[in-house]
């Protein structure tokens, strides 16, 4: 699976995207060291507060179903001429299961940068009481 593979990934599952409030409509996609692939999209709420992020939409459904070491997750917001960089919840939110995950991110598929969890969110949270994943 490369970048690019998993970038369109995340580019497909912003379909599913339920963005009435903001009309920014993203996709993550996770890939995980058993070589499967989550896709999230975001759901917002009447109450703003309450959206869920494409990412964490994604991390959410590997965790749930057992996963815990992940590779890459690739955001996309097609349309958009920006790169989608995880918000600052999700970045917290997904170095718990790891800093050397790798982010891929980019204003479509031809211009992708990749930066690690450890580069975008470094001294992140965990309890002292961690012990391991
Ligand atoms: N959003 C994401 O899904 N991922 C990001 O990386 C940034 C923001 C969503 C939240 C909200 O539904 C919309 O984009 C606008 O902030």
């Amino acid at each position: 699976m490369t970048d690019v593979e998993l970038y369109q990934l995340a580019e497909e599952a912003a379909g599913g995207a339920y963005a009435p409030y903001s009309g920014y409509l993203v996709g993550a996609a996770l890939l995980t060291a058993s070589g499967k692939v989550y896709t999230g999209a975001n759901v917002e709420n009447a109450s703003y507060g309450a959206a869920i992020c494409a990412e964490r939409a994604a991390a959410l459904k590997a965790v749930a179903d057992g996963e815990r070491a992940f590779l890459s997750m690739a955001v996309a917001a097609p349309g958009t001429n920006a790169p989608a960089w995880p918000c600052g919840i999700c970045r917290q939110f997904l170095f718990e299961f790891g800093e050397g995950l790798r982010i891929v991110a980019g204003a479509g598929a031809g211009s992708l940068s990749v930066r690690t969890l450890a580069e975008l969110l470094p001294h992140g949270f965990r309890l002292e009481k961690y012990e391991g994943y």
